[in-house]
Formats: structure tokens, sequence, C-alpha cells
């Protein structure tokens, strides 16, 4: 929050803080009602009875650029430097469903994540990872199905049976038409694409974890902590309510579902803010949906370190903010961590900022003595008044949406998107005002900033791909391709699951961008309406 010590404070989410809290605050608090064990409802101590002391969260490197070699020596390192499980970027191309060769990919290609085009890529990307070792999250939305597809090709090219498979597709398009921008088809034919992606996954991947939606987008855009939660448990209700009407039983697909949140520098909030999502959705699957399973009432999450906090401006002071972030995380019982890397307000990571980005999570995990007992803030009064008045807060903002029918309702009104643009106009208000101090940027500043040379990703990278798929082109047998993609618009026009046609058109190496195009000439484009 960085506000100037002594000044009336309230916290990201605009709730009061007081300089003080007591007994008093917390007058009237059940611990039974608001805490329960550990593991047991309402979650709000964690969703493992002995979380860290029994085993530590995944620490998970969001990673991937260039081509899938490179990307491939990337997960090897990592894996070298004692991460725990994979977590793949692809480039915008292969999120908006195009391929590396089609006019739109010009100049995207390999930027912000690595390319895949084809089974043949994805081939190479694990190639020598053997995936029943290993679990991956694919942060990939609109094309989810796909890439979960090849994974599953690869798998079975390794001999690793799909029911030995772990990992998560982000597989949420809601936030996309709310923060994140990579949408391909209107939110129907998309919300039927993910119900086919939860019965397949039940059928087929048994442990895969079939979404992570996700608050980090909408964070990063300006989102408030309490907006954060709220329109990402929103978001899940929606996906709840279309797999039910889908016809499926609430306790057969919602143990697989996540989340993903974001991690900032004000600790006490944050974890008041991960302790009351975990309660709210633990309500809402118990008492809504009658979920029965307590896995269905668990909040399970990934977290990443907030991106926006960190600043070009003496990059190193970014290790700083990270290790904070990453400490709120873990006080708050994420699953899964992903800490920035010094120098992402720049580039793309080095490998040795991606180690020391690794190594902070080492020291929180093996140095610190947090992991050493669960839940270690329960009962602080701080903490507790705070998790209440986050969780009243977040609760409010799902009423409203409610109030418009829901989420995607109240996506198509622009409601979520005009909240969160509101919010981050008063956080760049009060930045530019010097409010808010950005170490760094409006205090604490250097005369002359010292040089940095980052990674860049080499452009050359467009020319291999495109040819990559001229020869794949050449060398498939197009008629079974055409069969293939032809069998998936008959699914997609009516009511099958298209992810088995899918997956045979990806066998016999179709592309992402033709499998992508087979589905928009039958659900069509999204075109966002702006009611901001
Ligand atoms: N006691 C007993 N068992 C325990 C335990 C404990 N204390 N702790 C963990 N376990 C068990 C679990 O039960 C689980 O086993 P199961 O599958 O048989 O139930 C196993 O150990 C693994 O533990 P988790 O499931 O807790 O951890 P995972 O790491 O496997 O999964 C997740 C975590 C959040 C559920 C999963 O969805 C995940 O990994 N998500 C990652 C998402 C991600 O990386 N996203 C990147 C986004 S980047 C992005 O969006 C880009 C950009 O635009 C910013």
């Amino acid at each position: 929050m960085g506000r100037e010590p002594g000044s009336d404070r309230l916290t990201e989410s605009g709730l009061p803080i007081e300089p003080v809290y007591g007994p008093e605050d917390l007058a009237g608090w059940d611990p039974q009602e608001k805490l329960g064990e550990p593991g047991e409802y309402p979650f709000t101590r964690g969703v493992y009875p002995t979380m860290y002391t029994g085993r530590p969260w995944t620490m998970r490197q969001y990673a991937g650029f260039g081509t899938a070699t490179e990307s491939n020596a990337r997960y090897k390192q990592l894996i070298a430097n004692g991460t725990m499980g994979l977590s793949v970027a692809f480039d915008l191309p292969t999120q908006m469903g195009h391929d590396s060769d089609a006019p739109i990919a010009h100049g995207e290609v390999g930027k912000v994540g690595v390319a895949i085009d084809s089974l043949d890529d994805m081939m190479v990307l694990f190639d020598g990872i053997p995936l029943d070792k290993v679990s991956t999250s694919m942060t990939i939305n609109a094309p989810a199905a796909l890439l979960l597809l090849l994974y599953q090709l690869v798998a079975e090219e390794q001999g690793v049976p799909a029911d030995k498979l772990t990992g998560t597709i982000q597989n949420d398009v809601l936030k996309e038409y709310i923060a994140r921008g990579t949408y391909i088809f209107p939110p129907k034919p998309s919300l039927r694409l993910i119900a086919d992606i939860f019965a397949y996954c039940r059928a087929e991947i048994p442990k895969w974890n079939t979404i992570s939606i996700s608050g980090y987008h909408m964070a990063e855009a300006g989102a408030s902590p309490a907006q954060e939660i709220a329109f990402t448990l929103a978001d899940g209700i929606e996906y709840v309510r279309t797999a039910i009407a889908a016809g499926m039983d609430v306790d057969d697909f919602a143990p697989r579902l996540s989340f993903f949140f974001v991690s900032r520098t004000t600790i006490l909030e944050e974890v008041a803010k991960f302790r009351a999502a975990r309660r709210i959705w633990a309500r809402v699957m118990k008492e809504e949906f009658g979920a029965k399973n307590p896995k269905s009432q668990m909040l399970r999450f990934h977290t990443q370190t907030a991106g926006v906090q960190l600043t070009a401006q003496q990059p190193e002071v970014n290790l700083v903010r990270v290790a904070v972030q990453g400490l709120a995380a873990v006080l708050g019982g994420t699953q899964s961590l992903h800490t920035n890397s010094f120098d992402e307000a720049i580039a793309l990571p080095t490998e040795k900022s991606a180690r020391l980005a690794l190594r902070t999570q080492q020291v929180l995990a093996y140095e610190t003595d947090v992991t050493a007992t669960v839940d270690p803030f329960a009962g602080s009064y701080v903490i507790e008044k705070m998790t209440d008045e986050v969780e009243a807060a977040a609760v409010e903002l799902m009423r409203k949406v409610e109030e418009f029918g829901g989420a995607v309702n109240a996506i198509e009104h622009g409601f979520q998107k005009n909240e969160i643009e509101r919010n981050a106009y008063r956080i760049a208000q009060e930045t530019d005002a010097g409010e808010r101090v950005v170490v760094g940027v409006n205090r604490f500043k250097l005369d002359e900033e010292e040089p940095y040379e980052p990674l860049r990703v080499d452009p050359a990278i467009e020319a291999q791909q495109a040819e990559r798929l001229a020869k794949l082109r050449a060398s498939r047998d197009q008629a079974a391709v055409d069969a293939a993609l032809a069998a998936l618009r008959a699914a997609a026009e009516g009511t099958d699951n298209v992810l088995y046609p899918m997956k045979d058109a990806l066998r016999a190496r179709a592309t992402v961008g033709e499998v992508c195009d087979a589905l928009r000439g039958v659900w069509g484009a999204y075109v966002p309406t702006d009611a901001f």
C-alpha cells in the first residue's frame, strides 16, 4: 500500500485499518465457526490438515519463450535447480489459436512464451521430461482443450497412461473477457467447451486440474483484493452452474477445480484475502451447490507474486518485494507458487534471475520457520478481523454480480471491468500524487539508473517455425487431417464432446490454428462490447 507512516490508512480493498487491534475487535467471534480445524470445513486455516509440515507447496516457475527446443532447455535447468512443477508460458499466437505462419502472428512468435503449432512441437517441448514424474501447468485458455490433448498425446508417446498425468490447464475464459484478452469464441460456446473438458478429464485424465480460475490478471489490471476474489469466485460459480446444467453431478468435477491469485506486498491483507476466499468458496459449494465431498469444498490455489508492483527502476529492489510477496502467499496457505524474477518489469528473465526467483522460495521453505506450524496467523486480532472484513466486502460484490444474473451477464454489462478500471485509476492517481510510495520510482530515486542487459528473443524464430509448419503440411496425410477436422466441426455443431474428434485431428498433425479455425467456423469469434 506504501503510505507515509502515520497517515490515515485504508487497506488495498479500501477498508479501514486501525493502528492497534485487540480482543474487543473479535468480540462474538467464534473460532469453531470461523476457523474449524486445518483441512476441514470451512478450510480457513488451509486445505490440508498438516499443510507445509506434511509437504511444502509446489515451487512452480512460469517459463517458456522462443521455440520448443529453447523452452525445453529452460525446463530442464529449472528441474535441475529444484523446481517441483512445470508451468508453461505460450506465445500470443498459440494463446489466440493461430499458427506461427499466420499473418496475424507476425512479430509475436515466441515472444511472451513458447510457440506451439502441432504435436511435433509439443514432443520437443517435453523431450526427456518424464510426464509421470512432473506436474505441469499450462497457461492456456481459449485453446486449452488442444494443448491438454497434445500433452496427453506426448504422454502416450512416452508410454505414460493418462491416469498418471497431473497438472492444470488455465482454461478460464471468463476472466479473459474481463481482464486478459486472449479469448477466441463467444461466452456460450466457450462455456460449452469448458464443460466438455470437465467431462473428458473425469473420464480420461482423472487427476488433471481442469481449470485454474484466475484473479491474478484482474489484480494486475487494477482489481483490489476484495474485487479479485469476488470476481474470481463469481466466475467459479458460473462454471459450476454450467457443468451442472450439462448434466454433471457437482462432486464429479468440483474436486478438480483450482484457483489462481496474486500476492501483493501488503502481507496482512493478502493473508486475510486467501483465508477469506477459502471460507467463501467452501460455503458456496456446500450450501448453494450441495457438494458433499470435502474436496469439492476446498479452494486450492496457485499464487504468483505481483508483477505490477515490480519496477524497472533499481530492479534489484524487486528481489526484496518478491520475497515479501512470496511470504504473504505462504502465510496464506498457497498450494503452488511462482515468484517473479527481479528483471520481469524490463524483459524476459535471464537464467540467473530465474534461478534467484526460485532460490527465494527455497529460502522461504527451508530457512524460515513459517512452514513449521500450520496457519501461523490464526487468532491474530488483525488477521481475523481483516479476514472477516475482506470476506464481507467480497460477498457484497458477489451479490452485485448475482443481481446481473451471474458472471457472464455482468461481463456483458461491463460491470467487473468498470469496477476494476475505477480502482486502477485510484491507484494511479495516488501514485502520481506521491500518496502511495513506490521505492525507487516516486521516492528514494537514483539520479542515474545502472545499465541493464536484458534477454531478447531471436526474431529468426518466426521463420524457423514457418519452415517447420511447411514441412509438417507437406509430410502429413492430408486426407486424414481433413476427415478429422470435418468430424470435429460436426461435433461442435451438435452436442457430442468435441475433445474426442479434436484429439484425432491433433494426432493426425492438424495444427493449433487449423483446429481453432474449424471451431471459429462453427461458433464464431467473440467481439467485445465495451461498456466503459
Ligand atoms: N498433506 C497431504 N497431502 C498433501 C499435502 C499435505 N500437507 N500437501 C499436498 N498434498 C498432496 C495433494 O493432496 C496432492 O495430491 P492429489 O492430487 O492426489 O490430491 C499432491 O500432494 C499435490 O499437491 P497440490 O495439489 O496441493 O499441489 P499441485 O502443485 O499439484 O497443484 C494447484 C496445485 C493449485 C491445485 C494446481 O492447480 C496448480 O498447480 N496450479 C498452477 C497454476 C499455474 O502455475 N499457473 C500459472 C499462471 S501464469 C499466468 O497466468 C501468466 C500470466 O498472464 C501472468
